[in-house]
């Protein structure tokens, strides 16, 4: 959950080494804010530290009272705490007993209260109540016995268990970052007469976009020139290059008050670029990066999506249609529910793992699990580099670039639209859809972008209403078939951005309990299936407005442009554009993304970094 980065450099000057690390934790700020801290190797060979409680502008505000002198080299933190509270003693960096040695976590040490104990008998003071001083404490003790700090990382890692990312710099090493990481991310990014490390590409982007992953149980070492990766037996290992295709902008707000209104604004970009070069001459689905046998995905017979938050509501949105286009069995579970059921999976499952990190814990021992048993995994993933592409047998990226809001938009869009990618792709594949259908499908979605935009350009009523209700305290989302998660993910938006009870429900499921929450006044957003839909739907939906506002709702009605039928029974409507009804769900979020993010900001709430959460659920 935490934030890292690590810089050394052969340019000192202007003091780059702490501007390069302050800059790459404002980036990484979204992995966690309650407390930050860098370490430097300074010129005169020492160690500076400086670390404060809070977000990174306390950070700033120390550094401005106490400058640190020049350094050569240095290792920088923002915290999600997980041991001990978010204060200053807490904050990372930690120095070893002997002061020769600084770290940074991210992770956890499970087995530190032994490690603790065995430092105690030795007649080490522990001055916090984190996992990670132990860490330090022990670094300290290696690099004195070996005078090598990647061999002392390497000795101690091993004897780590958990999950961790840790970084570390010694004092009479001015030009050398070492890291290491066991089920926690890290990447390197590769600079002319300078390296970085970071827990993922954003921490560098601003300086380079060449880029190395870091596979399990590795230890690496920078220096300004070269850069050096061993496993954890000591043997030699030749990372895998590649090129970030974010552009640096993109991670910066750009003229927006937040970056959760500039992802917002992103979106019409985020599923062009995610559906960008997938067809050949011919108008075929070409999904190069799905390197799985073609044999393998015809005879699946089942696909399980696994995922969490907000990107599982992504997973249930392609269910409908995956669905439909196949005929093959989707489920779809949270990866943390996932492992512990006994799942029924094998060799003829399909595995699709969705996240935009590519780090969520939960997501990634999933995805372990169902390789064990035999399923072929394919990862719907945003971030390059990240860790669970690497473990998966195949992946599908979606191109939203950077998406720096703790709570997710943009990637939300662009993984549905992935998924539709796949489902089309083995509808192409298995031939359950014929080729003129599969192009008219893909038209349609080609066309998602500009009504989205649409959306976005009329927001201004959505807007309003927001403004005016900073004072609910409860707000219920009802849909129905692919609307079901669209109102679970507007609820889940509201939640963590507001701070407002919020619950989606099924629309049909009203009369089976949740219709006893309605009383006098209470707003009820309801998103309404098109009337062009199958069956009845629409005249369903509209029966349970007239059931809820009957007994008092204030109704605020998501509706295709032209359904007069809600009116009568709404007390808010808000248009969005004609849209097929599988891929409506595009379109009809994005009126509830903006309603949450506009009601946080007139209550003056951080809508990027609400309280209590990280965007990189790293540890389980
Ligand atoms: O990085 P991931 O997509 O795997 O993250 C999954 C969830 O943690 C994430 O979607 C979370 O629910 C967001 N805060 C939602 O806005």
């Amino acid at each position: 959950m935490c934030g890292i980065v690590g810089y050394v450099g052969s340019q000192h000057a202007n003091g780059r080494p702490l501007d390069v690390v302050m800059g790459g934790l404002a980036r990484l700020e979204y992995r966690g804010y309650d407390s930050a801290g860098v370490a430097l190797v300074t010129q005169d060979a020492g160690l500076a530290t400086a670390k404060k409680a809070g977000k990174l502008v306390n950070l700033e505000g120390l550094l401005e009272e106490r400058p640190l002198p020049p350094a050569t080299a240095g290792i920088g933190h923002t915290r999600w705490a997980t041991h001990g509270a978010p204060n200053d003693v807490n904050a990372h960096p930690h120095v070893s007993a002997d002061g020769s040695v600084a770290v940074i976590h991210n992770g956890i040490v499970e087995n530190f209260a032994s490690l603790r104990a065995e430092l105690a008998a030795d007649g080490i003071t522990m001055t916090s109540e984190t996992d990670t001083e132990v860490v330090a404490h022990l670094l300290g003790a290696a690099y004195a016995a070996t005078g090598d700090l990647a061999e002392a990382m390497r000795l101690i890692a091993r004897r780590l268990h958990g999950t961790f990312t840790l970084l570390a710099v010694a004092r009479d090493t001015p030009d050398l970052v070492v890291g290491t990481r066991h089920d926690s991310p890290l990447v390197v990014g590769l600079g002319e007469g300078e390296n970085f490390l970071g827990s993922d590409v954003a921490a560098f982007i601003a300086h380079t976009r060449e880029a190395m992953e870091l596979g399990q149980d590795q230890v690496v070492s920078i220096t300004p020139d070269a850069v050096t990766v061993v496993d954890f037996e000591g043997a030699t290992v030749e990372p895998r290059r590649f090129t970030v295709d974010w552009d640096a902008a993109a991670a910066e707000k750009g003229g927006f008050a937040s970056f959760m209104d500039k992802e917002i604004h992103d979106q019409p970009h985020a599923i062009a670029d995610t559906l960008l070069g997938r067809t050949d001459d011919a108008g075929r689905l070409v999904l190069d990066e799905v390197r799985v046998d073609e044999a393998v995905l015809r005879q699946i017979d089942k696909i399980i999506v696994i995922a969490c938050g907000t990107a599982a509501y992504a997973g249930q949105v392609a269910k409908y249609a995956i669905e439909h286009w196949c005929r093959i069995p989707v489920e779809v579970e949270l990866a943390h529910e996932f492992r512990y059921r006994d799942p029924v999976v094998n060799a003829k499952t399909l595995v699709v793992a969705v996240s935009q990190s590519g780090e969520t814990m939960d997501t990634l021992m999933a995805v372990r699990h169902a390789r064990e048993q035999g399923a072929t995994v394919l990862a719907i993933v945003n971030t390059h580099g990240s860790t669970i592409p690497r473990e998966s047998d195949a992946v599908l990226y979606t191109h939203a670039g950077p998406e720096v809001a703790v709570a997710s938009t943009k990637a939300f869009l662009a993984q549905i639209t992935a998924a539709y990618l796949l489902g089309l792709y083995l509808a192409q594949l298995r031939g359950t859809k014929f080729p003129d259908e599969i192009a008219e499908i893909l038209q349609d979605l080609r066309e998602i972008p500009d009504k989205v935009q649409t959306v976005i350009d009329a927001s201004g009523h959505v807007r309003e209403v927001a403004r005016s209700m900073a004072d609910a305290t409860s707000v219920l989302f009802l849909g129905r078939h692919v609307g079901y998660p669209v109102a679970m993910e507007g609820a889940l938006k509201l939640k963590e951005l507001a701070y407002i009870h919020a619950e989606g429900f099924a629309a049909g499921e009203l009369k089976h309990g949740p219709i006893a929450l309605i009383e006098d006044g209470q707003p009820v957003f309801i998103v309404v299936p098109s009337p062009r839909g199958r069956d009845s739907l629409h005249s369903k939906v509209i029966s349970n407005i007239q059931e809820i506002r009957a007994r008092g709702a204030r109704t605020l009605v998501i509706a295709e442009e032209g359904d007069t039928d809600v009116l009568p029974f709404a007390d808010e409507v808000f248009y969005v554009p004609r849209t097929p009804v599988l891929l409506a769900p595009l379109v009809s979020v994005v009126p509830l993304q903006i309603f949450a993010c506009e009601l946080a900001t007139a209550k003056g709430l951080d809508v990027d970094q609400p309280r209590n959460l990280a965007k990189s659920v790293t540890v389980e």
